[in-house]
């Protein structure tokens, strides 16, 4: 039973029968989430006083600029987790490969991985806009007591056993499901305690947003084309909002709110579109469908891919299900 303003600490005992098969390791895990992210949250809050907005000077293996502040988040979460001997492996968005984590206390022996967009939205730090995490967590596939492998992150979405994002917004939230509904809490941060404040998150029934980068328009396939038309187009409830922050876990959560589709397609210069799989669309699309959304990408269920490597991208339609559903008919029928 999710009762509005208890604690995270107390929602998570309340609710053991969501980890019951993980003796406890599921709930240490979120735990040390909840903690990575207020740390994180810390010198988010801080970005312009102190010397953490701008390029780190790197480039990931995404090929894309490394912040500070990601190579910042990145740390924290992994060494988080690393200390503490809490999961057998993480993946992430900012390592090239991922991590072995086989302390002497653990021995192999912890059954979790996880996987993670340490800040998403990392283009929007240096302008005071609302950044996020997001994380993903699955049971290890191989034998417990030897080194994780490539195959126990490889797994599709419907495997997850978890999945959440944190947002450093207005307010900070920790949001996340283990497959019983969505539930968001808010982190008061003079006491440094998450109240769950969004019991039993859901989309509306009908949604009026639709968020795309609209600037690469001319490259996206017809179908997408076709259904943004649709969006302005004057007739029934439309035209519908156009709203894009340019951090997917702000326009996903918005969205879940207030209802509405997030998309990124694929388009002429970018074959696979730009969001990953593992870090960003599988976490995604686990909330969303259990807040009764959907997401897809274009063509199936995102959470039926089978990952073939650990940053695949994949193009993105997740939000309100009757508006994933539209878009699906229009790409198809344009092919
Ligand atoms: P990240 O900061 O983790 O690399 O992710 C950035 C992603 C996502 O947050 C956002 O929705 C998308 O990039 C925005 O891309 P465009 O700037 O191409 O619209
Ligand atoms: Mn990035
Ligand atoms: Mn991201
Ligand atoms: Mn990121």
């Amino acid at each position: 039973m999710a009762t509005k303003n208890q604690t995270l600490g107390e929602f998570i005992i309340e609710n053991q029968a969501e980890f019951q098969y993980s003796s406890g390791e599921l709930s240490r895990l979120i735990n040390s989430i909840r903690l990575a992210a207020k740390m994180v949250n810390h010198e988010v809050n801080k970005a312009g006083l102190v010397d953490i907005t701008g390029s780190a000077g790197n480039v990931n293996t995404q090929g894309e600029d490394q912040q500070k502040l990601d190579v910042f988040a990145n740390n924290t979460f992994i060494k988080t987790l690393t200390n503490r001997e809490i999961v057998c492996g993480i993946a992430s968005e900012e390592n090239d490969d991922y991590i072995i984590i086989e302390g002497q206390r653990c021995d192999n022996k912890n059954k979790y991985v996880v996987l993670i967009d340490p800040l998403d939205g990392s283009s929007n730090i240096d302008v005071n806009v609302s950044v996020g995490t997001i994380f993903s967590i699955y049971r290890r596939v191989t034998p417990v007591g030897t080194p994780v492998q490539m195959e126990d992150f490889l797994q599709p979405g419907n495997m997850q056993v978890a999945a959440g994002y944190i947002i450093y917004g207005t307010s900070t939230m920790l949001v996340y499901t283990t497959g019983h509904g969505v539930n968001g809490f808010t982190l008061n941060p003079a006491l440094g305690t998450y109240y769950l404040s969004h019991p039993n998150m859901t989309f509306p029934e009908t949604g009026r947003i639709y968020s795309v980068n609209e600037g690469n328009y001319n490259h996206f396939p017809q179908g997408v084309k076709d259904y943004i038309k649709y969006c302005q187009k004057e007739e029934e409830d439309r035209p519908y909002t156009s709203r894009y922050i340019g951090s997917l876990v702000s326009d996903i959560h918005r969205n879940i709110i207030k209802g509405g589709i997030y998309m990124y397609p694929k388009s002429s210069v970018a074959n696979n579109g730009k969001l990953r799989l593992l870090y960003e669309c599988n976490p995604m699309a686990f909330i969303a469908e259990q807040a009764g959304g959907a997401a897809s990408n274009g063509y199936e269920r995102i959470m039926n891919l089978k990952p073939s490597e650990l940053h695949e991208r994949v193009p993105f339609f997740c939000g309100n299900k009757e508006m994933v559903e539209k878009v699906e008919e229009y790409i198809q029928k344009a092919d």
